[in-house]
């Protein structure tokens, strides 16, 4: 099957386009035909060597941990699935090297959920994991309908896809990007305000009485700010300040969670969730949609198109 290879840590064009067999299928697992493939800040931090404290990593390595596919093969006891089914799924494993940026990916059951119908397929592949660390983020804080919550990088891949899961929720969000995005914030039902001096001045303009919860998606030091505006300091999350456990937040890392995948295919079937794409590109040019990646300023998702 064709692939992206890293063969080594280091940069994205550093990847190959390349042969790699077809991969094994375990009894747990299934063969997926690859569609789509999502790509997400985590995929170049892996390659240039970040998470090597604290996971192993085979070479050569083929990255992303995004799917959305067909099912081609059945593993030897998969009574949820058969042959045909459309499925997405975050497809990470305790070690990296078999990623979804191939043709072909077997993937344990415990991370897929079926493709929801109202999702194309580039949707579906950019959905899984920014879609579930959304939704953890969300039920971490206990978000319930009716209250206020303040998003942190609200038009990014993981922002974009929380603004619509908490007003679908029934609560208020408001939610940080720059001027340029704030349009995009409002069609996904969000108040938009700047990032940056001042921030908290301009949240207790449009809420005088508090937040309820907020959620931080760019770990750019928003921590005590927005546990000042909190009515309760312990009811903020980050996936990506690692300061918030030890300041009485909760630090988040996403778990693939076929139980909460399904709950996102709803919301996505219901009409209440969209996954808006910034960048769709072939799979051969993985490595400038992980450059686009790197910017940090996508206004949604970056996603590969596989077959
Ligand atoms: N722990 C976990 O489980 C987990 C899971 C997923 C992601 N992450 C991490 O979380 C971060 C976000 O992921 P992502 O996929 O959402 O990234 P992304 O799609 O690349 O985020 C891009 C967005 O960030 C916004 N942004 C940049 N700087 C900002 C700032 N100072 N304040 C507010 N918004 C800002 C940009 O908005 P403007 O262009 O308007 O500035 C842009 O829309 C990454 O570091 C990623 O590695 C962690």
């Amino acid at each position: 099957m064709k692939a992206i290879i890293a063969n080594a840590y280091g940069e994205p064009d550093a990847l190959e386009f390349g042969e790699l067999p077809t991969p094994k299928v375990g009894p747990d697992q299934v063969l997926i035909e690859v569609r789509a493939a999502g790509v997400n800040p985590v995929d170049w931090k892996v390659l240039a060597g970040y998470l090597d404290p604290m996971m192993y990593a085979y070479f050569p390595l083929i990255p992303g941990w995004d799917v959305a596919g067909v099912i081609t093969q059945l593993g030897l006891d998969v009574p949820e699935y058969q042959v045909g089914d459309e499925v997405m799924g975050y497809v990470r494993r305790d070690e990296v090297q078999h990623g979804t940026y191939a043709e072909l990916v077997a993937a344990p059951v415990r991370t897929l959920a079926r493709k929801p119908a109202a999702l194309s397929w580039q949707q579906a592949g950019a959905l899984p994991l920014a879609g579930l660390t959304a939704y953890q983020v969300l039920n971490r804080v206990g978000l319930s309908s009716g209250e206020t919550v303040l998003i942190h990088a609200a038009s990014g891949g993981v922002g974009s896809l929380a603004v619509q899961i908490a007003v679908a929720r029934g609560a208020r969000v408001i939610g940080t990007a720059s001027e340029r995005n704030h349009d995009f914030l409002r069609s996904l039902g969000a108040e938009p305000i700047t990032y940056g001096d001042g921030l908290a001045d301009r949240v207790r303009a449009l809420a005088p009485e508090g937040i309820d919860a907020a959620a931080d998606f760019v770990g750019s030091g928003v921590i005590e700010l927005s546990q000042d505006l909190l009515r309760d300091r312990s009811r903020i999350a980050s996936i990506a300040d690692g300061s918030v456990g030890e300041k009485g937040g909760h630090q988040v890392w996403v778990r693939p969670s076929a139980v909460d995948l399904t709950a996102l295919a709803e919301l996505a079937d219901a009409g209440k969730l969209t996954v808006p794409i910034d960048t769709a590109l072939p799979l051969a040019q993985a490595a400038e949609a992980l450059e686009v990646s790197k910017k940090g300023r996508s206004r949604g998702k970056i996603v590969l198109e596989v077959s």
